[in-house]
Protein backbone atom coordinates (compact mmCIF):
# COMPACT_ATOMS: atom_id res chain seq x y z
CA UNK A 1 0.00 0.00 0.00
CA UNK A 2 2.20 3.06 -1.55
CA UNK A 3 1.79 5.32 -3.66
CA UNK A 4 4.69 7.77 -5.10
CA UNK A 5 3.27 10.90 -5.26
CA UNK A 6 3.01 14.18 -3.49
CA UNK A 7 -0.74 15.43 -4.75
CA UNK A 8 -3.62 13.90 -5.84
CA UNK A 9 -5.27 16.18 -8.61
CA UNK A 10 -7.56 13.64 -10.04
CA UNK A 11 -7.67 10.08 -10.75
CA UNK A 12 -7.05 10.20 -14.40
CA UNK A 13 -3.12 10.32 -13.57
CA UNK A 14 -3.53 7.65 -11.25
CA UNK A 15 -2.06 4.01 -12.38
CA UNK A 16 -4.47 1.40 -11.32
CA UNK A 17 -2.32 -0.03 -8.96
CA UNK A 18 -2.36 3.37 -6.97
CA UNK A 19 -6.20 3.85 -6.74
CA UNK A 20 -6.05 -0.23 -5.08
CA UNK A 21 -3.64 1.22 -2.84
CA UNK A 22 -5.83 4.14 -1.53
CA UNK A 23 -8.68 1.51 -1.43
CA UNK A 24 -6.91 -0.91 0.59
CA UNK A 25 -5.44 1.71 2.87
CA UNK A 26 -8.90 3.33 3.14
CA UNK A 27 -10.41 -0.71 4.30
CA UNK A 28 -7.65 -0.27 6.99
CA UNK A 29 -8.58 3.00 8.60
CA UNK A 30 -12.24 2.34 7.86
CA UNK A 31 -11.81 -0.74 10.51
CA UNK A 32 -10.27 2.47 12.77
CA UNK A 33 -13.84 4.31 12.52
CA UNK A 34 -15.58 1.53 14.24
CA UNK A 35 -13.70 1.49 17.34
CA UNK A 36 -14.62 3.04 20.50
CA UNK A 37 -11.77 5.58 20.25
CA UNK A 38 -11.30 6.71 16.31
CA UNK A 39 -8.44 7.95 16.54
CA UNK A 40 -4.75 7.03 15.18
CA UNK A 41 -1.47 8.60 14.93
CA UNK A 42 -0.01 8.96 11.71
CA UNK A 43 -0.42 12.28 10.96
CA UNK A 44 0.77 13.96 14.53
CA UNK A 45 3.05 16.91 13.81
CA UNK A 46 1.28 17.66 10.58
CA UNK A 47 -0.67 21.03 9.66
CA UNK A 48 -3.61 20.08 7.50
CA UNK A 49 -5.50 23.88 5.89
CA UNK A 50 -9.02 23.24 4.11
CA UNK A 51 -9.49 26.13 1.62
CA UNK A 52 -13.01 26.15 0.50
CA UNK A 53 -13.74 28.23 -1.79
CA UNK A 54 -17.26 26.96 -3.05
CA UNK A 55 -20.11 25.27 -0.43
CA UNK A 56 -19.72 21.96 1.02
CA UNK A 57 -21.33 19.99 3.58
CA UNK A 58 -19.78 16.59 2.87
CA UNK A 59 -16.56 17.36 1.72
CA UNK A 60 -15.22 20.08 4.42
CA UNK A 61 -16.79 17.93 6.95
CA UNK A 62 -14.74 14.73 6.26
CA UNK A 63 -12.19 16.05 5.44
CA UNK A 64 -11.64 17.73 8.42
CA UNK A 65 -12.35 14.89 10.17
CA UNK A 66 -10.74 13.11 8.58
CA UNK A 67 -7.27 14.92 9.75
CA UNK A 68 -8.30 14.98 13.14
CA UNK A 69 -9.10 11.15 13.40
CA UNK A 70 -5.35 11.14 11.93
CA UNK A 71 -4.41 13.62 14.95
CA UNK A 72 -2.88 16.31 12.32
CA UNK A 73 -3.47 19.87 13.54
CA UNK A 74 -6.14 21.32 11.18
CA UNK A 75 -7.80 25.09 10.34
CA UNK A 76 -10.22 25.48 7.41
CA UNK A 77 -11.06 28.62 5.59
CA UNK A 78 -13.81 29.65 3.74
CA UNK A 79 -14.03 32.89 1.63
CA UNK A 80 -17.40 34.08 3.42
CA UNK A 81 -14.98 35.62 6.10
CA UNK A 82 -11.63 35.79 4.10
CA UNK A 83 -9.65 38.77 2.88
CA UNK A 84 -10.44 37.41 -0.48
CA UNK A 85 -13.63 39.80 0.18
CA UNK A 86 -10.96 42.30 0.31
CA UNK A 87 -9.29 41.60 -3.40
CA UNK A 88 -6.44 39.19 -2.28
CA UNK A 89 -5.59 37.15 -5.12
CA UNK A 90 -5.47 33.84 -4.77
CA UNK A 91 -1.97 33.03 -5.04
CA UNK A 92 -1.34 35.57 -2.45
CA UNK A 93 -3.82 34.31 -0.19
CA UNK A 94 -2.00 31.04 -0.38
CA UNK A 95 1.26 31.81 -0.28
CA UNK A 96 0.13 33.62 3.18
CA UNK A 97 -1.33 30.27 4.61
CA UNK A 98 2.15 28.66 3.48
CA UNK A 99 3.99 31.37 4.95
CA UNK A 100 2.63 29.96 8.63
CA UNK A 101 4.35 26.75 8.14
CA UNK A 102 1.96 24.11 7.18
CA UNK A 103 2.41 20.81 5.30
CA UNK A 104 -1.04 19.75 3.33
CA UNK A 105 -3.70 21.74 1.47
CA UNK A 106 -6.58 20.74 0.87
CA UNK A 107 -8.78 22.67 -1.40
CA UNK A 108 -12.31 23.15 -3.29
CA UNK A 109 -12.77 25.78 -6.04
CA UNK A 110 -15.03 27.07 -8.71
CA UNK A 111 -12.78 26.72 -11.45
CA UNK A 112 -11.03 23.43 -12.85
CA UNK A 113 -7.39 23.65 -12.78
CA UNK A 114 -6.99 25.83 -9.61
CA UNK A 115 -5.42 22.78 -7.12
CA UNK A 116 -2.93 22.16 -10.59
CA UNK A 117 -1.89 26.10 -10.16
CA UNK A 118 -1.39 25.61 -6.80
CA UNK A 119 1.41 22.78 -7.32
CA UNK A 120 3.28 25.83 -9.37
CA UNK A 121 4.44 28.03 -6.64
CA UNK A 122 3.44 25.66 -2.99
CA UNK A 123 5.83 23.06 -1.28
CA UNK A 124 2.64 21.89 0.44
CA UNK A 125 0.93 18.24 -0.74
CA UNK A 126 -2.44 19.50 -1.99
CA UNK A 127 -5.50 17.66 -2.26
CA UNK A 128 -8.41 18.28 -4.86
CA UNK A 129 -11.55 18.29 -3.08
CA UNK A 130 -13.47 19.49 -6.75
CA UNK A 131 -12.39 21.86 -9.05
CA UNK A 132 -15.21 23.43 -11.08
CA UNK A 133 -16.71 20.80 -13.67
CA UNK A 134 -13.27 18.52 -13.94
CA UNK A 135 -12.70 16.04 -10.96
CA UNK A 136 -13.48 15.16 -7.61
CA UNK A 137 -10.90 12.53 -6.90
CA UNK A 138 -11.99 11.75 -3.38
CA UNK A 139 -15.62 11.35 -3.53
CA UNK A 140 -14.42 8.75 -7.19
CA UNK A 141 -12.47 7.11 -5.03
CA UNK A 142 -14.96 6.90 -2.02
CA UNK A 143 -17.41 5.57 -4.52
CA UNK A 144 -15.62 3.14 -6.09
CA UNK A 145 -14.79 1.94 -2.22
CA UNK A 146 -18.09 1.61 -1.66
CA UNK A 147 -18.85 -0.43 -4.25
CA UNK A 148 -15.83 -2.58 -4.18
CA UNK A 149 -16.29 -3.58 -0.42
CA UNK A 150 -19.91 -4.52 -1.24
CA UNK A 151 -19.36 -6.91 -4.03
CA UNK A 152 -15.34 -7.78 -3.31
CA UNK A 153 -14.83 -7.07 -6.87
CA UNK A 154 -15.25 -3.73 -9.50
CA UNK A 155 -13.82 -5.69 -12.74
CA UNK A 156 -16.98 -6.73 -14.52
CA UNK A 157 -19.94 -5.06 -12.44
CA UNK A 158 -21.99 -2.81 -14.68
CA UNK A 159 -22.27 0.55 -13.64
CA UNK A 160 -24.48 3.09 -14.29
CA UNK A 161 -23.89 6.91 -14.15
CA UNK A 162 -27.13 9.40 -14.29
CA UNK A 163 -27.96 12.94 -14.87
CA UNK A 164 -25.80 15.86 -15.22
CA UNK A 165 -22.71 14.43 -16.87
CA UNK A 166 -22.18 18.03 -18.54
CA UNK A 167 -21.48 19.68 -14.91
CA UNK A 168 -20.77 16.82 -12.72
CA UNK A 169 -16.73 16.69 -11.56
CA UNK A 170 -18.28 13.18 -9.43
CA UNK A 171 -19.32 11.76 -13.10
CA UNK A 172 -15.80 12.37 -14.36
CA UNK A 173 -14.05 11.19 -11.28
CA UNK A 174 -15.80 7.85 -11.48
CA UNK A 175 -15.60 7.17 -15.05
CA UNK A 176 -11.56 7.48 -14.49
CA UNK A 177 -11.65 5.27 -11.24
CA UNK A 178 -14.10 2.93 -12.95
CA UNK A 179 -12.76 2.07 -16.55
CA UNK A 180 -9.24 1.83 -15.15
CA UNK A 181 -10.09 -0.73 -12.66
CA UNK A 182 -12.21 -2.90 -15.50
CA UNK A 183 -16.07 -1.81 -14.60
CA UNK A 184 -18.19 -1.40 -17.67
CA UNK A 185 -19.79 1.76 -17.08
CA UNK A 186 -22.73 3.50 -18.91
CA UNK A 187 -23.39 7.11 -18.72
CA UNK A 188 -27.10 8.38 -19.33
CA UNK A 189 -28.70 11.76 -19.44
CA UNK A 190 -30.33 14.80 -21.93
CA UNK A 191 -28.10 14.85 -24.89
CA UNK A 192 -28.37 18.71 -23.61
CA UNK A 193 -25.70 17.47 -20.73
CA UNK A 194 -24.03 15.07 -22.05
CA UNK A 195 -21.02 16.33 -23.57
CA UNK A 196 -19.06 14.85 -26.68
CA UNK A 197 -16.27 13.69 -24.86
CA UNK A 198 -17.80 11.28 -22.74
CA UNK A 199 -18.05 9.47 -25.96
CA UNK A 200 -13.95 9.24 -25.49
CA UNK A 201 -13.64 8.23 -22.06
CA UNK A 202 -14.26 4.21 -22.81
CA UNK A 203 -17.86 4.41 -21.90
CA UNK A 204 -21.27 3.77 -23.33
CA UNK A 205 -23.07 7.08 -23.17
CA UNK A 206 -27.55 6.57 -23.73
CA UNK A 207 -30.20 8.97 -23.59
CA UNK A 208 -32.55 6.11 -23.19
CA UNK A 209 -33.16 5.11 -19.57
CA UNK A 210 -34.20 2.40 -19.92
CA UNK A 211 -31.77 0.80 -22.27
CA UNK A 212 -29.23 2.22 -19.82
CA UNK A 213 -30.55 0.16 -16.65
CA UNK A 214 -30.70 -3.00 -18.40
CA UNK A 215 -28.77 -5.51 -16.13
CA UNK A 216 -26.95 -2.81 -14.34
CA UNK A 217 -25.73 -3.76 -10.93
CA UNK A 218 -24.89 0.35 -9.42
CA UNK A 219 -26.89 3.35 -10.22
CA UNK A 220 -25.20 6.33 -9.10
CA UNK A 221 -27.51 9.04 -9.52
CA UNK A 222 -25.60 12.76 -10.13
CA UNK A 223 -27.14 15.85 -8.48
CA UNK A 224 -28.82 18.57 -11.08
CA UNK A 225 -26.99 21.30 -10.37
CA UNK A 226 -29.29 23.75 -10.24
CA UNK A 227 -27.13 26.41 -9.65
CA UNK A 228 -25.18 25.51 -13.02
CA UNK A 229 -28.21 25.40 -15.08
CA UNK A 230 -27.73 29.15 -16.58
CA UNK A 231 -27.90 28.50 -20.41
CA UNK A 232 -31.48 26.65 -21.16
CA UNK A 233 -29.92 22.87 -21.40
CA UNK A 234 -32.94 21.50 -19.10
CA UNK A 235 -36.30 22.61 -20.25
CA UNK A 236 -38.11 22.00 -17.07
CA UNK A 237 -37.00 19.67 -13.66
CA UNK A 238 -40.67 18.23 -14.38
CA UNK A 239 -39.66 16.88 -17.65
CA UNK A 240 -35.82 15.39 -16.32
CA UNK A 241 -37.66 14.06 -13.54
CA UNK A 242 -40.41 12.15 -16.19
CA UNK A 243 -37.29 11.26 -18.46
CA UNK A 244 -34.76 10.35 -16.06
CA UNK A 245 -35.56 10.33 -12.66
CA UNK A 246 -34.72 6.65 -10.61
CA UNK A 247 -38.12 5.69 -9.48
CA UNK A 248 -38.96 1.71 -7.85
CA UNK A 249 -40.62 1.45 -11.33
CA UNK A 250 -37.53 1.93 -13.09
CA UNK A 251 -35.21 -0.02 -10.95
CA UNK A 252 -37.02 -3.51 -12.33
CA UNK A 253 -34.52 -3.43 -15.36
CA UNK A 254 -31.59 -3.69 -12.70
CA UNK A 255 -29.93 -6.99 -11.74
CA UNK A 256 -31.27 -8.06 -8.26
CA UNK A 257 -28.24 -7.29 -5.91
CA UNK A 258 -28.71 -3.81 -6.99
CA UNK A 259 -27.20 -0.66 -5.13
CA UNK A 260 -28.33 2.95 -5.52
CA UNK A 261 -25.70 5.50 -4.43
CA UNK A 262 -25.68 9.24 -4.55
CA UNK A 263 -22.68 11.94 -3.79
CA UNK A 264 -25.01 14.33 -1.86
CA UNK A 265 -27.01 17.00 -1.48
CA UNK A 266 -29.94 15.04 -3.19
CA UNK A 267 -32.55 17.01 -4.89
CA UNK A 268 -35.35 14.26 -3.62
CA UNK A 269 -38.06 14.12 -6.25
CA UNK A 270 -36.21 15.97 -9.16
CA UNK A 271 -33.27 13.15 -9.49
CA UNK A 272 -34.16 10.18 -6.88
CA UNK A 273 -37.61 9.15 -5.92
CA UNK A 274 -37.81 9.50 -1.77
CA UNK A 275 -38.62 6.22 -1.48
CA UNK A 276 -35.25 4.81 -3.51
CA UNK A 277 -32.98 7.43 -1.81
CA UNK A 278 -34.33 5.46 1.54
CA UNK A 279 -34.48 1.58 0.15
CA UNK A 280 -32.24 -1.00 1.49
CA UNK A 281 -30.67 -1.09 -1.40
CA UNK A 282 -30.13 2.78 -1.47
CA UNK A 283 -26.05 2.90 0.62
CA UNK A 284 -25.90 7.07 -0.05
CA UNK A 285 -25.12 6.86 4.23
CA UNK A 286 -22.74 4.40 4.05
CA UNK A 287 -20.66 6.66 0.69
CA UNK A 288 -20.74 9.41 3.44
CA UNK A 289 -19.06 7.37 6.03
CA UNK A 290 -16.66 5.37 3.95
CA UNK A 291 -15.93 9.02 2.40
CA UNK A 292 -13.77 9.37 6.00
CA UNK A 293 -11.89 6.24 5.63
CA UNK A 294 -10.83 7.18 2.05
CA UNK A 295 -9.90 10.82 2.98
CA UNK A 296 -7.91 9.40 5.61
CA UNK A 297 -6.04 6.75 3.37
CA UNK A 298 -4.95 10.06 0.86
CA UNK A 299 -4.02 12.01 3.22
CA UNK A 300 -2.13 9.32 5.10
CA UNK A 301 -0.53 7.87 1.59
CA UNK A 302 0.59 11.61 0.49
CA UNK A 303 2.11 12.44 3.56
CA UNK A 304 3.92 8.80 3.78
CA UNK A 305 4.64 9.48 -0.21
CA UNK A 306 6.41 12.59 1.06
CA UNK A 307 8.62 11.01 3.90
CA UNK A 308 6.65 12.77 6.58
CA UNK A 309 7.52 10.17 9.35
CA UNK A 310 3.99 8.42 9.28
CA UNK A 311 3.00 4.52 10.37
CA UNK A 312 -0.71 3.00 9.84
CA UNK A 313 -1.69 1.65 13.10
N1 LIG B 1 -20.52 15.12 -2.47
C1 LIG B 1 -20.09 16.36 -2.18
O1 LIG B 1 -19.08 16.83 -2.71
O2 LIG B 1 -20.87 17.03 -1.27
P1 LIG B 1 -20.57 18.48 -0.70
O3 LIG B 1 -20.77 19.46 -1.83
O4 LIG B 1 -21.57 18.69 0.43
O5 LIG B 1 -19.16 18.50 -0.21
Amino acid sequence: MTVKRKHLLGLEELEPHEIMSFLESAKVFREVLDRPIKKVAPLRGLTVVNLFFEPSTRTRLSFELAEKRLSADTVSFTTATSSVKKGETLKDTVRNIEAMKIDMIVIRHQSAGVPYFLTRFSDACIVNAGDGQHEHPTQGLLDLYTIWTKYKKLAGLRVVLMGDAKHSRVIRSNIWGLTKLGASVAVCGPPTLLPVEMEKMGVEVHTDIDKALDGADVVNVMRIQLERQTSGLLPSLREYTTLFGITRERLKRLNKNYTIMHPGPINRGIELADDVADSVNSVILEQVTNGVAVRMAVLYLLAASEGKNVKQD
